[in-house]
């Protein structure tokens, strides 16, 4: 591993786009969040942190905050040759003091590989929960379900309604900002919503690529969790897919999430075996 005196460690800006680019093509370690938005996408926000080696960009860490008060871990990259742990020590201090003097409560991390987790604990996080895959794939898709409510489309007009909906249900480190909530829409290759009288009680966002589609968000409004409105709008969405060509549909969800595994294993969504650990750090701000 490389050791030289010859470190410093600066704020991120569009000027080391290219130098970036290149330590993410190359890099031996690498943590990335699972996006809607490309890591170079983050250089206009803060805390994005690069250490440099005399001129050579060999490290990188983002954590901007998103929702407000938590800073997910969306880039930790570092050069071949050189030390996670020694670059994490350069430059987590800084991300840390400058996301908790921005009033962020915890910072959280949806781990891909085994390497940085005693990192990770090394500075207090802990291991809080697993995300697990499950993957659908049908012969036929499940029998529509007699409707509760009707499911339509998501339009643009739908969106703030939505945000509205997605902060009332999701808690915590899962909720998203409402730039997230539209980036996601922006992605999607279906998007539905399930409404009663007008009212729209629940939505997912899917998206679609050559290897299938991934449910990727899921909610109902609490008060009307528990009546099979969340159920609707998965068979839905499979029945969609289904009839685009579409037979495996992935989803995923944290292990504690009881209510949203019991859809997904009764509807025939299997575990992929394939698990992510899940590390919070709190923080005073
Ligand atoms: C997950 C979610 C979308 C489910 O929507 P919903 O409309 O409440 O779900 P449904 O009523 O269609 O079905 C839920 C199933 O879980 C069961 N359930 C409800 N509450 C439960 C609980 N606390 N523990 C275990 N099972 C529960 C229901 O009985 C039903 O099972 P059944 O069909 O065997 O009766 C909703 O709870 C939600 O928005 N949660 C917060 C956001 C979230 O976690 N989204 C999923 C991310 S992957």
């Amino acid at each position: 591993m490389v050791n030289s005196k010859h470190w410093s460690i600066k704020h991120a800006d569009l000027s080391d786009r290219a130098s970036i680019s290149a330590l993410l093509s190359t890099a031996r370690w690498q943590h990335q969040h699972f996006d809607w938005v490309s890591v170079l996408d983050l250089l206009s926000e803060s805390p994005f942190l690069i250490a440099l080696d005399r001129d050579l960009v060999v490290g990188c860490l983002a954590c901007p905050p998103d929702p407000p008060r938590v800073a997910w871990l969306r880039i930790f990259s570092i050069a071949a040759d050189y030390s996670p742990a020694y670059i994490w020590d350069q430059l987590w201090p800084d991300a840390v003091a400058q996301i908790s003097a921005n009033h962020v409560k915890q910072a959280a991390a949806l781990l891909s590989g085994d390497w940085f987790a005693p990192i990770l604990k090394g500075f207090g996080f802990e291991h809080t929960n697993d995300v697990i895959f499950l993957e659908h794939r049908g012969e036929a898709p499940p029998t529509p379900l007699l409707p509760l409510g009707t499911v339509r489309t998501m339009l643009p007009k739908d969106i703030e309604a939505v945000i509205e909906l997605d902060q009332s249900a999701f808690q915590d480190i899962w909720q998203y900002s409402p730039e997230t909530l539209r980036q996601a829409y922006k992605h999607a290759a279906i998007a539905t919503i399930i409404e009663h009288n007008d009212e729209p009680l629940g939505y997912q966002i899917s998206t679609a690529s050559i290897y299938g589609a991934h449910l990727a968000r899921l909610a109902v409004t609490p008060q009307w969790q528990g009546r099979g409105f969340g159920k609707a709008l998965v068979v839905d969405v499979i029945n969609r897919f289904f009839h685009q060509g579409v037979l495996k549909v992935s989803v995923n969800t944290q292990t504690d999430n009881e209510q949203s595994l019991r859809i997904y294993r009764k509807l025939g969504f299997r575990d992929t075996g394939s698990r992510h650990p899940v590390y919070q750090l709190q923080l005073d701000g």
